[in-house]
C-alpha cells in the first residue's frame, strides 16, 4: 500500500532502499528511477482526489438528511421527494430506474473515496503499533481526530454498502409506509442508527480537516481559525445527529403503527386536487 509508506516514511518498509553511504554502489537506473518515484505527482492527485470525492459525498449527505427528514412534515411531503427523484415530471409517469442512476453515481464515488482512503490505512501490525505509540506520546488532538475519522470510515465500507445496496436494488420501496416497514418490520433501524453517527461523525471531522489541510476559511491567527473551525464541526455533528436521530425516530413509530399492514404502499391523501382518505 503505497499509502502507508507515504504516510509512515518508515524506510523498512521499502526492503530495497540503500543505507546511508551506499550510494555509489546503486546502479544508475536504480538512481533513475528512485528519482522518478520521488518525484511522482500521483500521490498529490490522488489525495486532492480524495478531498473532491468527500467534499462531494459530504454535501450530498447534507441534502440527504434534508430530503429524508421531509417525513417530519408529513408522510405526504416525503412521498412528494421520493416520487420527484423518480422524474414523473420529466418522461410522464415515475420512473424508479432513475434513482437507482443516481444511487449507481454516489456508490460509486463512495467505493472510490474508500479506496483511496485504504493508502492511509496502517498496513500492517507494526505500522498499527507504531501509530498507536505515537499517538499516545503526541498526545495531539487532531491526530486523535484522525485516528476516530479512520475507525468511522472503517464502519461506513460496511453500513453504507448495506443501505446503498438497498437504495439501488428497490428503488421503487421509498416513500412513508415503504421505508417506516424496512426499517421497523425489516429491523434495520439498528444498521441506520450506527450508520447514522457513523457518518456524521466522520462526514464533520472530514470537513474539518479538509478547510485546515486545504487553508479555507483561513483567518490571520491560525490558533484562532483552528478553534472556529473545530466549533464549527461539533455545531455541525450535533445539528445533523439531532435532525437524523428524530427523523429515524419518526420512522420507528411509523413502522410500528403500520407493521400490521407491513408491505402496504402508501397512497397519497391529495391526489391532483381530489382528497382521498387513507
Ligand atoms: C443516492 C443515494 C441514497 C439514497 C437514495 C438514500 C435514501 C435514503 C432513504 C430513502 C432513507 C430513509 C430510510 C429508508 O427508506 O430506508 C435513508 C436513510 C438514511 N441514509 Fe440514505 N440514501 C442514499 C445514500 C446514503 C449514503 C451515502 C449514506 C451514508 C453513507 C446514507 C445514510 C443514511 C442514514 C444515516 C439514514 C438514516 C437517516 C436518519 O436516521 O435520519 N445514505 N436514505
Amino acid at each position: 500500500m503505497t499509502g502507508s509508506i507515504e504516510q509512515t516514511g518508515l524506510p523498512a518498509d521499502i526492503p530495497d532502499l540503500p543505507a546511508p553511504g551506499r550510494a555509489a554502489a546503486i546502479p544508475v537506473s536504480a538512481t533513475r528511477a528512485g528519482a522518478r518515484l520521488r518525484k511522482s505527482r500521483w500521490p498529490a492527485r490522488l489525495d486532492l482526489l480524495q478531498s473532491v470525492s468527500g467534499l462531494f459525498l459530504a454535501l450530498f449527505l447534507v441534502a440527504h438528511m434534508f430530503f429524508v427528514s421531509s417525513i417530519l412534515i408529513s408522510k405526504d411531503a416525503f412521498h412528494t421527494v421520493a416520487r420527484f427523484f423518480e422524474a414523473a415530471w420529466l418522461f410522464g409517469k415515475p420512473q424508479p430506474w432513475v434513482v437507482s442512476v443516481v444511487v449507481g453515481v454516489v456508490f460509486t464515488v463512495f467505493v472510490l473515496h474508500a479506496w483511496l482512503a485504504m493508502r492511509k490505512f496502517p498496513a500492517s501490525f507494526r505500522q498499527y503499533r507504531v501509530f498507536s505509540e505515537h499517538k499516545a506520546q503526541l498526545r495531539h488532538s487532531d491526530t486523535g481526530l484522525w485516528w476516530i475519522q479512520l475507525w468511522t470510515g472503517f464502519a461506513l465500507f460496511f453500513l453504507g454498502s448495506v443501505h446503498l445496496y438497498g437504495m439501488l436494488t428497490q428503488p421503487e420501496l421509498i416513500g412513508p409506509y415503504e421505508s417506516a416497514d424496512r426499517i421497523w418490520t425489516g429491523t434495520m433501524w439498528p444498521l441506520y442508527l450506527l450508520l447514522l453517527f457513523a457518518v456524521e461523525i466522520h462526514g464533520s471531522l472530514g470537513l474539518y480537516r479538509l478547510a485546515l489541510k486545504w487553508g479555507a476559511f483561513e483567518g490571520r491567527d491560525p490558533v484562532h481559525t483552528r478553534r472556529r473551525l473545530r466549533v464549527a464541526k461539533t455545531c455541525f455533528s450535533v445539528f445533523f445527529l439531532g435532525l437524523g436521530l428524530v427523523t429515524l425516530l419518526a420512522y420507528v413509530q411509523l413502522g410500528i403503527a403500520h407493521a400490521d399492514q407491513a408491505g402496504q404502499r402508501y397512497a397519497p391523501s391529495v391526489v391532483g386536487n381530489v382528497a382521498v382518505r387513507n
